[in-house]
């Protein structure tokens, strides 16, 4: 046993003893440590192919980073992943500097990459009360012009990737944590304006699946509720929407079981909808960038549960993460939590990596 491995399995064993504590309702999360093969010798989107599942990544800065990390961190997501998400690009205020301005640049070249190397893309999103332009913002438009407004950015901006996209998030966090509909810019143009951006994408792109994604709807609780009457009445009445994107933003210690996740999902797929993980991270607190032992053990159950939570969904077909590493993952509150991923600071495997790894095997 070289000395490198040898620390990673005491490590290893700390950390499963460190897990044996209070926490009851989960069982330790104990790596293989009898496999001595690098962490990375079947990349997870093989074990993702072979359920019919993508795993995806957002890509952050990843495809433009210089040097060595750039190299390291392209070199991960392409040999991991087979979805991939811009983050920012595709997003209203970054690709809409005025009304008559479309900058596609970036979100082009992130689908180039993607083709390149076999993976999907999810657009990223088209309706969302967050990052939108201040030209939008401070107009004052009238509803009918700010309906207008909004149709011709489906319109194009759909257009534009049609084809290319293996979803298209049309609706995001519509709802508001109260469990009513949130009242944004978008909202003056009146109280169809959800179901009409459904209907425009579809006009555009009839083949590209269109979800709603939201955040704290991952199990049953009031805004799930809320989420559920929402896209079951937009079924009945026969709008397009073909699926719903759970966040998964969570602390660790705070995420989900299995069995809550699964029986969540249950309800939306009853629906005829097909399911998506789409931005997981689960948060632990950091000191000087770093994670204990014990919380990595947490987190990696946390995440153990949340793909166990999609793998018992037949209509789950994707579990995408935030972001890559740790060194650039979007936190909710950085004074707090971090370390939100699968891989850390430094670009090495976490034990929520082999957690995610050992269930998508174990399917
Ligand atoms: C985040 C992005 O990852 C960041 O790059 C950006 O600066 C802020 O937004 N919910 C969402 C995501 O739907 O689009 C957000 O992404 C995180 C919360």
């Amino acid at each position: 046993m070289t000395a490198r491995r040898l620390c990673a399995s005491l490590l290893l064993v700390a950390a499963a003893l460190a897990g044996c504590g209070a926490d009851s309702h989960m069982a330790p999360f104990v790596p293989d440590t009898t496999n001595a093969a690098p962490a990375d010798t079947v990349p997870l989107r093989v074990y993702g192919d072979a359920g019919g599942r993508f795993v995806g990544a957002a890509t952050g800065t990843a495809l433009t980073m210089p040097g060595d990390s750039g190299a390291q961190l392209r070199a991960i997501l392409v040999r991991q992943f087979s979805m991939l998400w811009t983050g920012t690009f595709m997003k209203f205020d970054y690709l809409r500097p005025s009304r008559s301005v479309y900058n596609y640049t970036q979100a082009d070249s992130v689908v180039a990459f993607a083709q390149r190397n076999r993976m999907v893309v999810r657009g990223h999103t088209l309706v969302w009360h967050q990052q939108v332009p201040a030209w939008v913002l401070n107009g004052n438009y009238p509803p009918d012009t700010l309906r207008a407004i909004l149709e011709e950015h489906i319109e194009n901006v759909v257009g534009h990737f049609k084809g290319k996209l293996a979803a298209w998030d049309v609706v995001n966090e519509a709802m508001g944590d109260d469990g009513n509909l949130r009242s944004t810019v978008w909202s003056a143009i009146g109280p169809d304006y959800i179901e009409q951006a459904f209907r425009w994408a579809r006009a555009v792109d009839p083949a590209v699946p269109l979800y709603y994604n939201d955040y704290d709807i991952e199990t049953v609780n009031a805004k799930s509720d809320a989420v559920y009457g929402l896209l079951s009445d937009l079924k009945t009445r026969g709008v397009p929407i073909d699926g719903i994107g759970f966040q998964f933003h969570y602390t660790a210690q705070a995420a989900p079981s299995a069995d809550a996740i699964a029986a969540n999902f249950a309800r939306f797929a009853a629906l005829g909808l097909k399911i998506q993980i789409t931005e997981a991270d689960m948060h632990v607190a950091v000191q000087n960038g770093f994670a204990s032992a014990a919380d990595l053990q947490v987190q990696a159950r946390a995440y153990r549960d949340m793909v166990n939570g999609c793998l018992r969904t037949p209509n789950c077909n994707a579990i995408e993460i935030e972001g890559i590493y740790d060194g650039q993952a979007w936190v909710s509150d950085p004074t707090q939590w971090g370390a939100p991923v699968l891989y850390d600071t430094r670009m090495r495997p976490k034990p929520a990596y082999y957690a995610v790894q050992a269930a998508l095997a174990a399917r």
